[in-house]
């Protein structure tokens, strides 16, 4: 069964996320995951939904201003966190060591980790995407024996309308399995135009959809054709 995560990202104020809330169906499927701001997260779980959040500190409690840790998302019932995110990597400079932190004490919290790799332009036009690719699995994954949900991310792709060809897709995503046999979604400009495409490609497990999702009818969409 594939997946279609929905990454709201840091969009919605309080009366719009109420009416997306409202919009959408009553799927009464766990493999559709809602990661909408922390915040808003009950709202989620109250109707019922596969949750998760987008981020969460590498310590179980403590003084650390800001930071959720994965043993207080576990107790609110969210299922699912999303590390290393290209934003989180960019924005915040978090690198490969903090990640594996992160993701050691969300995996010790029973927390589903979905772990977002991918290269930038720079890197993609200098034939480094395997490079890339490698050292943030290798590193991010360091010493971690159980399994993850990997989002194969290309940073270019993301928010900007384009996508890899399937080819690319595919044969990225073929890499990745090579070295974490692992579920692996693909996330990037995915929409309800280019999805029937990008299901296709056969070793693709589900999608990590950012500005999309924003739409509820053009996430339903997607969630007919991959569900
Ligand atoms: P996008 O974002 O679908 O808007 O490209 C995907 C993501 O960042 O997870």
């Amino acid at each position: 069964m594939k997946i279609v995560a929905a990454n709201l990202k840091m969009n919605l104020n309080y009366e719009e996320i109420k009416n997306y809330v409202q919009k959408i169906e009553n799927y009464d499927n766990k493999n559709i995951i809602f990661i909408p701001t922390s915040i808003y997260a009950p709202y989620f779980l109250n109707r019922g939904y596969s949750v998760g959040v987008q981020n969460c500190y590498c310590m179980d409690k403590g003084a650390y201003t800001g930071e959720v840790s994965p043993s207080q998302i576990k107790s609110m019932g969210i299922d699912y966190v999303l590390i290393g995110h290209s934003e989180r990597r960019i924005y915040f400079k978090e690198d490969n060591d903090l990640l594996n932190k992160k993701i050691r004490e969300a995996l010790k919290n029973n927390l589903k980790v979905i772990y977002c790799i991918g290269e930038t332009e720079e890197e993609r036009n200098l034939g480094k995407t395997k490079e890339v690719l490698k050292e943030e699995l290798m590193s991010g994954l360091k010493d971690i024996d159980d399994e993850v949900i990997i989002a194969y991310e290309p940073v270019w792709a993301i928010g900007t309308n384009v996508t890899p060809t399937s080819l690319e897709i595919e044969d990225a995503i073929s890499y990745i399995k090579s070295l974490y046999n692992y579920p692996t979604l693909y996330g990037g400009s995915t929409n309800d135009k280019n999805i029937e495409e990008l299901n296709s490609i056969k070793n693709v497990d589900g999608f990590l959809i950012g500005g999309a999702s924003l739409d509820v009818e053009k996430l339903e969409k997607i969630i007919k054709i991959v569900l």
